[in-house]
């Protein structure tokens, strides 16, 4: 079977909800505190795994608690961490993030170890013809760039969530993404153009046009409750979202990125695929937590 291998960021995930997030020199009271393995990379890679795919993983953490943690955490869930470094110098990645009652939140990342992966990272790391290769924006983009100028010479198909929008990614790596995977506010920064929450179809698919570097590349557009519209030159294809009662959408996106990627690799067409990372995503908008809160596949199945 087709694998997916994440090239991305792992953080300690320090989640706390509460009614509203304090302003500047003000304290307020939570209602809940969460320790968890987190970070877009690892995110994308549970939900991946959970929806019954291989899934592989080429990153780094520090050697503290976190990464012993996190390395364990790999193990349980049946993710190869073969490529899972560990800096000398580095702490794991951390997030802390703030959860309010409107399902909002607000997030500090301190990168650390994840700075440090590079291509040597990946050595005698397997790939094979229609294996899909996911990365984010928390790790190094030329480490992106020429792993997946390497996947795809091996016949992967590359699929980058542009998140978050940060400019300096070397040209060939926009080149060399097959499915580039933004939200909204991501679309338009990279687009150089102003979409509003509920900008038209067609405005998203103009700005989403702007991005395609060659004739064959995907753009997808993640819209949160209104679905996610698929981009090539010439076809435009919106998926539905799925109402439900969000609770937490952090890691929502990630749910979207990682269930899409295990679709494709099983060989789902690629409607068909965003269908169901749609549905994923609903999921894990309805519960606190960001890489434990990942939906398996009967639960998606159920809900389809
Ligand atoms: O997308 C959600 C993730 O962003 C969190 O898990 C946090 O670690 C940040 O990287
Ligand atoms: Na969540």
């Amino acid at each position: 079977m087709a694998q997916v291998t994440v090239i991305g960021s792992i953080n300690y995930d320090i989640l706390s909800t509460m009614e509203r997030a304090p302003k500047a020199g003000e304290t307020v009271n939570g209602q809940t505190v969460q320790l968890m393995p987190g970070g877009k990379g690892l995110n994308q890679a549970v939900a991946a795994r959970q929806q019954g795919v291989p899934v592989s993983f080429v990153g780094k953490v520090g050697q503290d608690m976190f990464g012993d943690r996190i390395l364990s955490f790999f193990d349980e869930k049946g993710i190869d961490a073969t490529h899972v470094g560990r800096s000398p110098d580095e702490a794991t990645g951390s997030a802390l993030i703030l959860v309010d009652a409107t399902a909002e939140n607000r997030i500090v990342v301190i990168p650390a170890a994840n700075r440090q992966i590079v291509p040597a990272d990946a050595d005698g790391l397997a790939i094979s013809p229609g294996d899909i290769l996911v990365s984010q924006f928390e790790v190094p983009r030329t480490t992106i760039a020429a792993l997946f100028a390497k996947g795809r010479a091996a016949g992967a198909r590359t699929l980058l969530n542009a998140a978050p929008a940060l400019d300096d990614a070397p040209d060939s790596l926009w080149a060399d993404t097959d499915i580039l995977v933004v939200n909204e506010t991501e679309l338009g920064h990279f687009a150089g153009v102003e979409l509003s929450g509920d900008a038209a179809v067609a405005d998203i698919a103009t700005a989403a046009r702007r991005l395609l570097r060659r004739p064959d590349q995907v753009i997808i557009a993640t819209l949160g409750v209104r679905g996610a519209l698929a981009v090539t030159l010439d076809s435009e294809t919106l998926v539905p979202g799925r109402k439900v009662l969000a609770v937490d959408t952090t890691g929502a996106g990630d749910c979207f990125v990682g269930s899409l990627s295990a679709r494709l690799a099983a060989g789902d067409d690629l409607a068909t695929a965003m269908r169901y990372a749609n549905v994923a995503a609903s999921i894990a908008c309805t519960r606190v937590g960001t890489g434990t809160a990942m939906p398996v596949a009967e639960e998606v199945q159920a809900a389809l």
